[in-house]
């Protein structure tokens, strides 16, 4: 089980991310849905992948639409402390603002960061994949949107990861938010003695609340929110 204060501090460095990123000033008070499945390796990785049709945001009958809702699907590594770490995924706003961008962290040196140049839309695919150079530790972030083949990459030196978590994740924030279903595909993790890591072998599965549910396969990740 991953301990309380490693929880906390996702929940913290996701805080941050959201305030960061948004275009918007996020509400004071956060309703956080963090949901997802984290798995544990002794080995460092050399490439995590996975596929993800941007999910839809709306906000909810009878809500308030003037308060800003976000929405957030990613995929990363990091060790235990979670400060250093690499994410990548996409976040969608609704009520005070509107749309889906693809977002990337190295922390600690680069913090969440939006990539204003490779616009996306709910319903588009992508392929993410983050690689990790063994011999000198630099991680590489890798976004192709299937529809047009466009493809935006991120990297970073010296971001080199030991006593590694592989995470699956969603959150969403907002009274009464509406982020769907997000379903990450084809996802793998290889490790640098070459044996496969997939969701349906994460040792938590990790729910805010009962309107969340997640489920593992051995070639993806399924987050509800209902
Ligand atoms: C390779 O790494 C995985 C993940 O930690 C581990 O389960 C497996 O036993 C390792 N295999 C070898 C041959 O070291
Ligand atoms: C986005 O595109 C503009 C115009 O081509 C360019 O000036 C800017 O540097 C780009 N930003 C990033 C982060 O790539
Ligand atoms: C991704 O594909 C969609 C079509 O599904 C397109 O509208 C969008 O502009 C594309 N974004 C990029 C960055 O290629």
């Amino acid at each position: 089980m991953l301990s309380l204060s490693v929880i906390t501090g996702l929940l913290a460095a996701l805080s941050c991310t959201a305030v960061n990123a948004a275009p918007t000033t996020v509400p004071a008070k956060r309703d956080g849905y963090l949901s997802g499945a984290i798995a544990t390796t002794s080995v460092p990785l050399t490439v995590m992948t996975g596929n993800l049709i941007v999910p839809s945001m709306t906000v909810p009958a009878g809500a308030n639409p003037t308060v800003l809702y976000v929405g957030q699907a990613f995929i990363g590594l990091s060790e235990s402390t979670w400060q250093n770490n690499v994410f990548v995924g996409v976040q969608c706003f609704a009520g005070l603002s509107s749309g889906c961008e693809v977002y990337y962290e190295f922390g600690p040196s680069i913090p969440i960061t939006a990539s204003p140049n490779f616009t996306v839309s709910s319903g588009d695919l992508l392929l993410v994949t983050i690689d990790e150079v063994p011999t000198t530790g630099d991680g590489q972030i890798t976004v192709i949107n299937y529809s047009t083949g466009d493809q935006a990459s991120f990297s970073n030196t010296g971001s080199g990861l030991s006593d590694l978590y592989l995470a699956w994740w969603m959150v969403g924030s907002g009274q009464g938010i509406d982020f769907g279903d997000v379903a990450w595909t084809e996802t793998s993790a290889m490790t640098r003695n070459g044996s496969y890591i997939t969701p349906d072998m994460a040792q938590t599965t990790y729910q805010m609340n009962s309107h969340t549910s997640v489920e593992t396969y051995s070639w993806g990740a399924v987050i509800t929110y209902n």
